[in-house]
């Protein structure tokens, strides 16, 4: 992971819809989860935190508590903060 690519905040923020690809942050990661929204189980919510963090609505739902949540984010991994 030393070796993906370091991105802005002003970068990621480009990437909050399905044409431009959908980008989170969580905890100083960032990911490309554009292939993952159409198979997300809690449907197009995952949109809320395109081109941001995660955290303040993995904070308000708690069900991504879990370590394969984890383990599915950290497929998507494309860079760093
Ligand atoms: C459920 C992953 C972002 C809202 C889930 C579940 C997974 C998941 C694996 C199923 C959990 C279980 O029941 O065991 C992810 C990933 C995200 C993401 C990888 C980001 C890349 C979000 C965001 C929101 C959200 C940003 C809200 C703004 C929900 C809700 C459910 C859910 C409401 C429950 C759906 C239901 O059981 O009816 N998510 N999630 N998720 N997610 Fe996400």
């Amino acid at each position: 992971s030393s070796s993906l690519p370091v991105f802005s905040h002003d970068e990621v923020t480009k990437h909050r819809s399905l044409e431009d690809g959908v980008w989170v942050t969580y905890k100083g990661g960032v990911y490309d989860v554009t292939e993952f929204v159409p198979i997300h189980p809690g449907g197009n919510k995952i949109l809320l935190a395109a081109g941001g963090a995660l955290e303040p609505f993995w904070a308000l739902y708690a069900v991504h508590d879990q370590e394969y949540v984890l383990e599915i984010l950290s497929q998507y991994k494309v860079g760093e903060l």
